[in-house]
């Protein structure tokens, strides 16, 4: 038996079965490819699901890890630690907000702002405000998996086996300005939002639409909060995607690439929010100790120093336009849209999105799909153009051999937008 085959029956034995994953045995990384047992090296366009931002092997986080992991890995948050208020000073920075609650994932960077804004709101209404405690989220929106992340998750399927969920949250049709006001009242402590959503299908926010979400938001003193766990810290060219639109949060929450692959959310907020915590309303025993905060803040260094900003619009931008280009062959990719390296081909078809997944997986290169039928690129940033046409001969091969054997399938006609 290989050592795959080995792995395979332990788990189907032992874990709960919560994942179905691809028959692959990933052992090591360098740059931006995976390598399995027997030494294949595998292209990522996936990173971890947009964790491994710098890629695999970076010195800049090996070190940080080396160094913190040999002088103190966690004291509790009953005492001070020497790394998490330069790391806080860090993401106040690139956030434009003033305040940090540290975490260990994206849904818990999640709760702390449910619970925020219904807080916030609590204190409004002690002063005199007339606000509720609802919260309006999206369609196709995706905010984690615990009870109240998963109570402003749109999908179904994530909510129903768990029913009651946290009562309190409505949906609003996505981008649809006449459903958000019609659905806003005095009654809503918070809007929650994704500037792109993610899982979601890598679908941007209209700039009306968020817009409107922050007037109608600052008519009553109710937050908006912009989920930036996937979006943010530079995947979108910017370190939040909500700064191209110009507008400001009053909640932003990151997490994924944060401490390059170490468990690590944050919970960021304007100093009127941050007023709604005192002392022990809220808190995690992991969160902010100093080996996160120590490789989150060599993340953002490292970021900052090798302006990879920069990089990621530039690899970003190319990338779409190839994928435009190879629209112009494949009748079945009806759209291209994202920013920077979060990027998506949407297909004409689940079953061809599902194939063309380990069709590249065969080939050594990792993609991913998300909403049936959308294929969704999260490439490390330092991915580079001769990356991108691997990734595109690649899918042509694919699509033309689709093609081939099923001549019927293929429709003619594709709207494209960047
Ligand atoms: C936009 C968004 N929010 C929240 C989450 C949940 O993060 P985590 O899986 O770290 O709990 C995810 C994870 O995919 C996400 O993409």
């Amino acid at each position: 038996m290989s050592k795959l085959q080995d792995v395979q029956a332990a788990e189907s034995r032992l874990l709960i079965h919560t994942y179905d994953r691809y028959p692959v045995l990933f052992v090591k990384g360098e740059g931006v490819h995976l390598i399995d047992e027997d030494g294949n090296r595998y292209l990522d366009l996936l990173s971890g699901i947009g964790v491994n931002a710098l890629g695999y092997g970076n010195k800049a986080i090996e070190e940080a890890i080396a160094k913190q992991s040999t002088t103190l890995i966690n004291a509790s948050n009953y005492y001070f630690n020497d790394k998490a208020a330069g790391l806080a000073e860090r993401v106040t920075r690139i956030t434009g907000l003033d305040r940090v609650f540290f975490s260990n994932s994206g849904t818990e960077a999640m709760e702390a702002a449910l619970k925020l804004a219904r807080a916030h709101a609590g204190i409004l209404r002690e002063e005199g405000r007339e606000i509720g405690t609802k919260f309006l989220a999206l369609e196709q929106s995706f905010h984690g998996r615990t009870f109240g992340a998963v109570s402003a998750t749109y999908k179904e399927k994530y909510r129903a086996p768990f029913a009651p969920v946290v009562s309190g949250f409505e949906f609003v049709k996505f981008n649809d300005v006449d459903d958000l006001r019609a659905k806003f009242s005095t009654e809503v402590c918070a809007i929650l939002l994704e500037a792109i959503q993610g899982e979601g299908g890598v679908r941007p926010l209209s700039q009306e639409f968020f817009a409107e979400a922050r007037k109608l938001a600052d008519s009553t003193g109710a937050l908006i909060v912009v989920d930036e766990i996937q979006a943010g810290m530079g995947r979108t060219g910017k370190w939040c995607a909500y700064q191209h639109y110009g507008i400001q949060p009053d909640i932003t929450t990151l997490a994924k690439p944060l401490a390059g692959g170490i468990p690590m959310g944050a919970t960021v907020c304007t100093n009127e929010v941050a007023r709604a915590f005192h002392a022990g309303m809220h808190g995690t025993t992991f969160g902010g100790g100093p080996l996160a905060c120590a490789v989150a803040t060599a993340v953002i260094d490292f970021i900052e120093k090798e302006n990879l900003l920069a990089h990621v619009v530039e690899v970003g931008d190319y990338f779409q336009a190839q994928l435009t280009k190879l629209a112009e062959r494949h009748a079945c990719i009806v759209d291209v849209r994202g920013k920077g390296l979060m990027i998506a081909a949407e297909l004409n078809s689940a079953a061809l999105a599902k194939l063309a997944v380990t069709e590249m997986l065969k080939r050594h290169i990792v993609i991913n799909c998300t909403s049936d039928t959308v294929l969704r690129f999260l490439p490390p940033f330092v991915f580079e153009r001769a990356h991108v046409d691997t990734t595109i001969a690649a899918l042509d091969e694919v699509f033309t051999e689709f093609a081939a054997a099923q001549p019927a399938a293929q429709s003619v006609g594709g709207h494209i937008h960047g």
